[in-house]
């Protein structure tokens, strides 16, 4: 039985000898992970399992013992791919069926941790002969640059035939046992009716206008939130407890942490973004490293593509697959200002979004040592995280020792909202027994 591992072992002996004065060793994942077992975790499509239909008489004869916390696998263990198949196939919960896609993803994953850092390696399998790196652009129509790729699920995609271009994702929730069914019912809790293609999705007009999401935190739509955040027994989207009584929840550390890991938005810069699930998805304090690359007043792209750096300042449709070519914008590597009289030709396009590493601060820039390859079909993340990030005010503190539920997902073949495939909610133990038991490092 695997009890500790070496880090001599491991080939992580990063003890060194300056002056006869020995370094602390420092922290750093294992760098052969041959030595770490791998747990195969099956990823399947949700569809439209929301809350609120699995509360209904629609979710046969389980709707009482799933209100009253029962797990899900207590009644679906190994059932991912039969879930699955039912789901994707549009036979249920699934009104735009997605041609080609998978009922279930396997996703490996590894666990490690040192005194500091818990580290993960994950490998899955893109659907595509090529992976997700590339994300929504502005182009050039002759005239106006307008907005040119979407996800699967988007109408523009499965009504009108447009292009889908979306990043890859993959992604962590995480309780300490603080947020009440998480143990059971995992992400489940967090996916509701109103919310962003799904059932009864909530009008924009009625989302701006709401004393909370839309006026407090100037949303448009609705996201993932937790039952603790709302007063009625359905949960609706609209019905939100206060300001106040949702910052004592937080303070008291009702709420899950949410982290993505993502091909065009965070990966460039060897991160994943940090974010939380309350009232809404919202990011951690301070900043994130990705922005919205478009400037509102002279509507054009704030940035584009320096020639000097990478050979081109834009691309076109045909090249954003190319992966031997940068796909993000990097400020602080590889951007320019935007010219808009660089002699633009119809059809140039300009990623929608620009990425930052240096301008990434406090609590959201906490992951900043994750780094996904992708090879011969398969994406490889490498991803550490903080035992004790510093900032228990929106993440999730673990310790040696502790056994914590997460939840994971991943974003294959440019799709987003109910288009990932999930885990059921998983125990990960720091060097204690649990589904997924990541090895102590010595
Ligand atoms: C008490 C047992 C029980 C529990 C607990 C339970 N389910 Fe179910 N679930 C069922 C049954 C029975 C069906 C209907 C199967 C059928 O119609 O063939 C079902 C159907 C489903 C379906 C639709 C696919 C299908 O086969 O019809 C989904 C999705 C689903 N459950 C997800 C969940 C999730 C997520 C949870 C946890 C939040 C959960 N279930 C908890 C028993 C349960």
């Amino acid at each position: 039985m695997w009890k500790t591992v070496s880090k001599a072992a491991l080939g992580a002996a990063v003890f060194g000898l300056i002056g006869g004065v020995s370094t602390a060793a420092l922290a750093a994942p294992p760098t052969d992970w041959s030595q770490v077992p791998a747990k195969s975790v099956k990823l399947f499509y949700p569809g439209q399992s929301s809350y609120q239909w699995l509360r209904s008489k629609e979710h046969k004869r389980a709707d009482k013992k799933t209100m009253k916390g029962d797990s899900c696998i207590s009644c679906h263990e190994d059932e991912e791919m039969e879930l699955g198949q039912k789901i994707v196939s549009g036979e249920r919960l699934e009104p735009h069926p997605v041609k080609g896609k998978q009922a279930v993803i396997d996703l490996a994953v590894q666990a490690a941790h040192d005194a500091d850092n818990l580290y993960f390696r994950f490998q899955w399998k893109t659907k595509n002969a090529y992976p997700g790196t590339a994300h929504p652009h502005w182009q050039f129509d002759g005239k106006a640059w307008k907005g040119m790729g979407w996800p699967q699920l988007h109408k523009k995609v499965w009504g009108e035939g447009q292009p889908a271009i979306y990043e890859d994702r993959l992604s962590m929730m995480i309780d300490d046992g603080s947020v009440p069914m998480f143990k059971e019912q995992g992400c489940w809790l967090t996916c509701h009716n109103g919310s962003r293609d799904m059932p009864k999705l909530a009008k924009t007009a009625d989302v701006k206008a709401h004393p909370l999401l839309g006026k407090v935190l100037h949303k448009k739509d609705v996201r993932k939130y937790l039952p603790s955040s709302r007063t009625d027994k359905a949960l609706s989207w609209n019905k939100t407890k206060s300001a106040e009584e949702i910052a004592k929840i937080k303070a008291a550390g009702g709420f899950v942490d949410l982290m993505h890991w993502r091909g065009h938005r965070s990966n460039p810069v060897n991160m994943s973004d940090d974010g939380y699930v309350l009232q809404y998805r919202l990011f951690d304090a301070g900043k994130k490293m990705f922005s919205k690359n478009w400037d509102k007043k002279a509507k054009q792209p704030k940035y584009m593509f320096d020639a000097k750096k990478v050979g081109f300042k834009s691309r076109t449709l045909d090249q954003i697959r190319d992966i031997s070519q940068p796909s993000s914008i990097i400020a602080e590597q590889n951007a320019v200002k935007f010219d808009p009289k660089a002699g633009w030709k119809k059809g140039d396009m300009v990623p929608a979004y620009y990425v930052t590493r240096t301008g990434a601060k406090g609590s959201a820039a906490d992951n900043n040592a994750s780094k996904g390859t992708w090879k011969d079909g398969m994406w490889t993340v490498v991803w550490t995280r903080k035992l004790d990030t510093g900032h228990p005010e929106d993440d999730k503190i673990m310790k040696p020792g502790g056994v914590y539920t997460f939840g994971f997902a991943v974003h294959d073949d440019n799709i987003t909202t109910r288009g990932h495939h999930v885990s059921w909610p998983m125990s990960v133990g720091i060097g204690a027994a649990a589904d997924i038991k990541a090895v102590t490092l010595k």
